[in-house]
């Protein structure tokens, strides 16, 4: 940063505070000269601005340039009033506080000329609107009103401000110049009855009488001619070259009427102007009594609104209050041209105090809202001449008074906020002028309050015993000498009623003669009434001068200040010319080596650690958007990420300090760059979030219009369809109707429906076992032939599918039901519910067959095994026996021994009831007659047993199913008898005729 600014700044360095030799104050000439033979007026200290001024016009303060300095920061261009303007008013934007621009330097400097740069800078620089550009007219032609009635040509300046003003610019928080408010500090009226040689009056007297309508001149009694004005061709030079009143005068006269001054205030105005003028040129003569009277003096008529005999009385007479009558005094010639002064001088003076009033009426802001100001204060530089008087006494009070201000609010409150901050100070020297504003103004012992009293003091009061009393008060101080007092040297320098003060700038020497006068400021009573004012202010005028300027003081106190200095290069006003003398003189009492050596000293910025927060947080990911800790640890977590090294700055304890502006600028240009990232992105997010809405609008629209369209499509579609539906539903009628006719054009498509029909429901419905084969859907007529086929087909196809799942032992186990099926089937009553109950293998497993029987027979195979009841054969008694077939014969064990072995060849038959019984008696051949006889048995299995039995002794053919009952061998020549019923209950018991009784249930035939 630095490096490009040095770069740029080609001719001498453009901020002082980066001069190799700081201190010295040749150097700072030096740079100084260089740059202001090279045109370039304004160099900084710090934020300080100096500005010589060049008498001559540059190209420096086009529109182009303010756009330049618009927005950029403090440093980065070359120095400018602008950039100072820029710089002040982004700083009361952003921190949201009051400001004020000190203007200073001497008489001619360039105060004014500043003044009117940031003015016009503010008008192009900030928002505007119909209202805020009124407002901004306004404040900008408040200028030229001003000066006309407050500025003079002087020999220092061709347009030197003869009044202090401080000017208020109010902006809202949007920057606006919303209003603004005025000011003025000490006019000096005794330039309306006197000048200086090669001085002139206020301009606005050489406007009027040069540019003045020829109407308004007639109107007003005057000519076209400055020198029949005496108030006018004192100074003998009521032409100057670098002014043209003509111009100026249509100047005023329009800027009067932008900031709304009525046809008849400008008329009043004008006659009050005119009527000065006549004043100066009423005449007194002496009568026979040496009494001044006023003879055939036409002047009399022009001073409108007064009636001629009042004003006679008044100039030529004093009104003396008795105790209790008045008593008019006349006035000798010299009273009545003092009296006559007097009034002008006053007329004067009220009419540039209303003035100003009206021209505050019409800058008033009247919203109330909160308002950011920056004050512009351009007040009369220190001035030394060769005779200085009261006048001169007050300006340079006044500049005194501003020096201690600045003394306050940067060296001394420089020093006084490192020390309160905590932060190690090396003290700069520095001359503190509050020796000199004591001895002005200290109460009771100051210049102000011996020259007051000396006012107010009854007897013969003079300036001479003022003079006296001065030397007795305060004679003793180092910074006041007279004639009386100096030492042989100094009193050389001395005239006998000059007094001396050695003011921060200098010394100077002031003519006491007049400063009784001047600080009564009378106006005889007399005159009083002639300008109808009845108030009867006590204070004198450097008292007023005082009061006014501590209110100046607490203003600009409240204020955060920025300064610029004007420097006049030489007294001659001519362009190029660097007078060395002049100049350092006023560098050192403008204080700017001080002020350098404070800034380089010390630390360029301090800010409050929050505002420095607040600004700059963006920077640091830590501390933005928010920082939850304090703020001083927020900076030092913000510094720490900008890479601040530890000699570029101090923590105080609420502010941070930084040694030089490039620290600053780096950050403050990091933030610029920051924040137009943020910017863009929050100016991304808004243009997507329009462009997002547009398009969800445009959806929505589009979905509107897809509704509708469909909508009307599907209508269509609807009535399409409806309409081939009706025809359909025609057709199927009439197929309907003839579906019983052979096929025809009519019939055709309802019969194919038909058939669809039928055969899809046939295929969602077919039988799922062939068991449920008689569930077949009934077929329509057409199709009922077809249907038979295809039944047909399925069950034969389902019979297949049955078959071709069915294992070789199922099979053999089916083989096995078919043939008790043929055996039993109609004639056996509980047969039916034997049907679905499978056959099995076996129902008494190896394991239950005790090893000692199994020992015995196994050799022959056993092939099946079922437990049953044997009942005894004398007796009936029922025992639980296991009944096993072998390949050979058939055993009836009972646990561990066979009761009885049945060889098949000795099977001669087997018996069943045709009841519902389980009941089965097997006969055996009694040959043998180790036979034991028929065995009666009841076997739960009685079914399966006896198809096995049939199976294993291939005795098929040996079942007997009989009615009643039947015979059975007990043994060999013994026989006995099984009856069979039904009855209520299954029973088996031995009934009385020695048979064995089976009754059972009749079951319902199947
Ligand atoms: N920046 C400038 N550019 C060109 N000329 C300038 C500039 N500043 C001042 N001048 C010239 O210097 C003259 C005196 O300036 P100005 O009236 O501002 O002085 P001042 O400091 O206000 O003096 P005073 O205390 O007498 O009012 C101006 O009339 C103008 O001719
Ligand atoms: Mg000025």
């Amino acid at each position: 940063m630095e490096a490009s600014l040095t770069a740029r700044d080609r001719v001498g360095i453009q901020d002082f505070v980066l001069l190799d030799n700081y201190t010295s104050e040749s150097a700072f000439l030096d740079n100084l000269r260089k740059r202001s033979h090279e045109n370039l007026i304004y160099t900084y200290i710090g934020t300080l601005l100096v500005s010589v001024n060049p008498y001559k016009e540059l190209d420096i303060y086009s529109k182009k340039q303010m756009d330049t300095y618009m927005g950029v920061n403090f440093f980065e261009l070359p120095p400018h009033i602008y950039a100072l303007a820029d710089n002040v008013f982004r700083t009361m934007q952003s921190e949201y506080n009051n400001h004020f621009i000190l203007i200073s330097g001497e008489s001619g400097a360039g105060k004014t000329e500043a003044s009117k740069k940031i003015l016009q800078f503010y008008a192009v620089s900030c928002p505007s609107t119909k209202l805020l550009n009124n407002v901004r007219d306004r404040l900008l032609l408040s200028n030229p009103v001003l000066e006309a009635f407050g500025n003079a040509k002087t020999l220092k300046n061709d347009n030197s401000s003869r009044f202090g003003k401080y000017m208020d610019i109010q902006f809202d928080h949007q920057g606006g110049a919303v209003g603004g408010h005025i000011l003025s500090y000490l006019l000096e009226k005794s330039r309306v009855v006197h000048q200086n040689h090669g001085e002139r009056n206020f301009h606005i007297f050489y406007q009027l009488v040069e540019g003045g309508e020829e109407d308004l001149l007639r109107w007003l009694g005057l000519e076209r001619n400055c020198q029949h004005y005496r108030y006018l061709v004192q100074g003998d030079c009521a032409k100057v070259s670098s002014i043209n009143d003509k111009s100026d005068w249509k100047m005023v006269r329009k800027a009067l009427s932008v900031i709304e001054f009525s046809e008849s205030d400008i008329e009043n105005l004008f006659a009050i102007i005119a009527s000065v003028l006549h004043l100066g040129n009423v005449k007194f003569e002496a009568d026979v009594r040496g009494y001044a009277s006023l003879n055939n003096n036409q002047e009399m008529h022009w001073l409108l609104g007064i009636p001629t005999q009042v004003l006679q009385q008044g100039l030529t007479h004093r009104k003396i209050e008795a105790k209790t009558e008045e008593v008019l005094s006349p006035f000798s010639v010299d009273h009545a041209v003092y009296a006559r002064d007097a009034l002008a001088k006053a007329i004067y003076g009220r009419t540039f105090n209303w003035l100003v009033n009206k021209i505050n009426e019409s800058l008033a802001n009247k919203d109330s809202s909160r308002k950011t100001v920056i004050g512009l204060l351009d007040i009369y530089g220190f001035e030394v001449f060769n005779v200085n008087s009261f006048e001169q006494f007050c300006i340079n009070y006044c500049n005194e008074k501003l020096q201690q201000l600045f003394i306050q609010l940067t060296l001394k409150s420089e020093q006084e906020e490192y020390e309160m901050e905590g932060i190690e100070w090396e003290p700069v020297p520095y001359f503190n002028n509050k020796i000199i504003c004591d001895l002005v103004e200290e109460k009771h012992r100051g210049i102000i309050a011996l020259l007051d009293e000396e006012c107010l003091r009854p007897g013969e009061a003079t300036d001479l015993t003022l003079l006296e009393k001065m030397e007795e008060e305060i004679g003793g101080h180092p910074h006041f000498v007279t004639h009386k007092l100096a030492d042989k040297k100094t009193r050389k320098t001395l005239e006998r009623g000059d007094f001396r003060l050695l003011h921060y700038a200098g010394e100077v020497t002031y003519c006491v003669v007049g400063f009784l006068d001047k600080n009564n400021d009378l106006l005889y009573r007399n005159g009083k009434e002639v300008i109808s004012f009845n108030f009867y202010c006590k204070k004198q005028v450097v008292t007023q001068f005082k009061s006014s300027l501590v209110g100046l003081t607490e203003i600009l106190m409240s204020k955060e200040p920025w300064y610029v200095r004007c420097i006049k290069p030489n007294e001659a006003k001519q362009p190029g010319r660097f007078d060395d003398v002049l100049v350092r003189h006023q560098v050192k009492y403008l204080g700017l080596m001080e002020h350098l050596r404070v800034r380089r000293a010390g630390f360029a910025y301090r800010r409050k650690y929050d505002i420095f927060l607040q600004r700059y947080k963006p920077l640091c990911p830590d501390t933005w958007p928010n920082w939850r800790g304090t703020a001083a640890e927020g900076v030092q977590r913000l510094i720490k990420h900008l890479g601040y090294k530890p000699d570029e700055y101090k923590m105080g304890r609420t502010k941070i300090f930084i040694r030089h502006p490039r620290t600053l600028f780096a950050t403050e240009d990091a933030f610029q760059i920051c924040k137009h990232r943020l910017a863009t992105r929050i100016q991304a997010k808004y243009k997507g979030y329009r462009v997002k809405g547009d398009y969800l609008k445009q959806r929505e629209a589009a979905t509107k219009i897809e509704n509708c369209w469909r909508g009307l499509m599907a209508r269509k579609e609807r009535e399409k369809r409806a309409w081939a539906s009706l025809i359909l539903f025609l057709r199927f009628i009439k197929g309907f109707m003839t579906r019983n006719q052979p096929s025809c054009n009519d019939n055709s498509e309802y019969l194919a429906y038909v058939r669809t029909n039928y055969l899809t429901r046939l295929r969602d419905n077919l039988p799922r076992t062939v068991l449920e084969k008689d569930a077949w859907l009934t077929a329509p007529p057409i199709l009922q032939e077809a249907s038979q086929l295809l039944k047909k087909i399925y069950i034969r196809h389902m019979v297949k599918k049955y078959v071709r799942g069915i294992t070789p032992h199922r099979k053999a186990q089916l083989l096995l039901k078919e043939q008790t099926s043929s055996m039993f089937k109609g004639k056996k009553e509980n047969y039916p519910f034997s049907v679905c109950r499978p056959f099995v293998d076996t129902r008494i497993g190896a394991e239950d067959i005790s090893i000692k029987v199994l020992q015995m027979i196994r050799h022959e195979h056993i092939k099946y095994s079922v437990p049953v009841v044997k009942y005894d054969r004398n007796g009936f008694r029922p025992r639980l026996r296991q009944l096993i077939f072998t390949q050979e014969a058939a055993y009836l064990v009972e646990e561990t021994k066979i009761k009885q072995r049945i060889d098949y060849s000795s099977l001669k038959g087997m018996s069943v009831s045709n009841l519902s019984d389980n009941f089965l008696i097997l006969h055996v051949t009694c040959d043998d007659i180790k036979q034991k006889g028929d065995l009666v048995l009841q076997c739960d299995y009685l079914f399966e047993a006896l198809t096995k039995l049939c199976v294993i002794a291939n005795k098929q053919n040996y079942i007997k199913v009989v009615q009643g009952s039947v015979r059975f061998d007990i043994q060999p020549g013994r026989e006995g008898f099984v009856d069979f019923k039904s009855g209520q209950e299954s029973m088996v018991y031995r009934a009385k005729n020695g048979h064995l009784m089976v009754e059972s249930t009749r079951t319902k035939s199947r």
